[in-house]
């Protein structure tokens, strides 16, 4: 089994990866990491407890960062995940408590405690995986690998024209995180985008798990509403399974290795230049970091997938 920690900002797309993960033999979840991202962090954090007490699983969820590296706090995505982070269902709050661990102090405990065997699985902004960098500069030493929702290589962002949202949201400290000497695998709208739900998958997923699936189900109506303005069909995207479907089965997608920049500016804030390797001679673009960028995705096995893990 694969063990990993989840840095997530719950969130609706969120919350179907996180069951995703429970559901997956193949997948030791050590803990949640929260950060500010789709909600503020508190309600990332409370969110992140419900989901675990719902799927029954006693597992450690911590809170992190608040803001931004640099810059004023950031919009949240209440017009796209609603006021509660689950599309607006009145789910109850959570029983139990928050861990006292920060997430980047959770990130950096769990790294020393099993080296080089934790991938990090990071589906919101990377603010807390920038700051376990500072905690613990040997840290890539200590993880197996990072793999990232978010960014955007040759297709539009969804912020600006440029911009996936979780690099978007703390591009200074997704610029510190690619930098670091690790394996980074990043999932972003090339793949996510491609690949839209309609309701009779939520419909699927709820008739499989009533309980896991028939949340996700409510909590995607209002995202749905969302991803369906000026569409013909009604669809939504799970944009955050992605890099954990990844860990199941690597045969599902295509990966491109090359160079990666991220955009500080103002106007390119957040930008994910890349270069696969070959394609650029500039002295620059050498140097910058090294990743893998998913480009195409195998649409029915996909689904597939995500359905059979819900049925468990
Ligand atoms: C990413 O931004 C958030 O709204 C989603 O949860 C996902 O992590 C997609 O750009
Ligand atoms: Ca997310």
């Amino acid at each position: 089994t694969h063990k990993i920690i989840l840095d997530t900002d719950p969130g609706i797309d969120d919350a179907m990866a996180i069951f995703f993960a429970f559901q997956s033999p193949e997948i030791e979840v050590l803990g949640l990491t929260t950060v500010f991202g789709n909600v503020p962090v508190s309600m990332a954090a409370q969110n992140g407890l419900s989901l675990c007490e719902l799927a029954e699983v006693d597992i450690p969820v911590c809170k992190g960062v608040a803001m931004p590296w640099v810059g004023p706090e950031s919009k949240y995505a209440h017009f796209v995940h609603g006021d509660d982070g689950f599309g607006n269902i009145n789910h109850p709050a959570p029983v139990g408590k928050i861990d006292p661990r920060s997430s980047a102090e959770f990130i950096v405990e769990m790294a020393r405690k099993y080296p080089s065997e934790i991938t990090i699985v990071a589906v919101g902004p990377l603010g807390n995986l920038a700051l376990a960098l500072r905690l613990e500069p040997n840290l890539p030493k200590l993880i197996k690998s990072v793999n990232i929702m978010g960014g955007a290589a040759f297709v539009a962002g969804n912020v600006t024209p440029v911009a996936e949202a979780n690099i978007w949201n703390d591009a200074f400290a997704a610029e510190i995180v690619l930098a670091a000497d690790w394996e980074v695998n990043m999932f972003g709208l090339d793949v996510t985008y491609d690949l839209p739900f309609q309701p009779d998958f939520t419909s699927i997923l709820a008739e499989k798990n009533p309980t896991l699936g028939g949340f996700v189900k409510k909590a995607a109506e209002f995202y749905t509403e969302f991803y369906s303005k000026g569409k013909e069909t009604e669809q939504c995207y799970f944009h955050d399974a992605f890099p954990l479907a990844y860990m199941i089965d690597p045969s599902l997608f295509e990966m491109t290795a090359g160079n990666v920049r991220v955009s500080t500016d103002k106007l390119n804030q957040g930008q994910t230049s890349f270069a696969p390797y070959g394609t650029t001679a500039s002295p620059d673009w050498l140097e910058a970091s090294s990743v893998n960028f998913a480009t195409k995705v195998d649409h029915p096995r996909l689904t597939e997938l995500f359905i059979n893990r819900y049925a468990l």
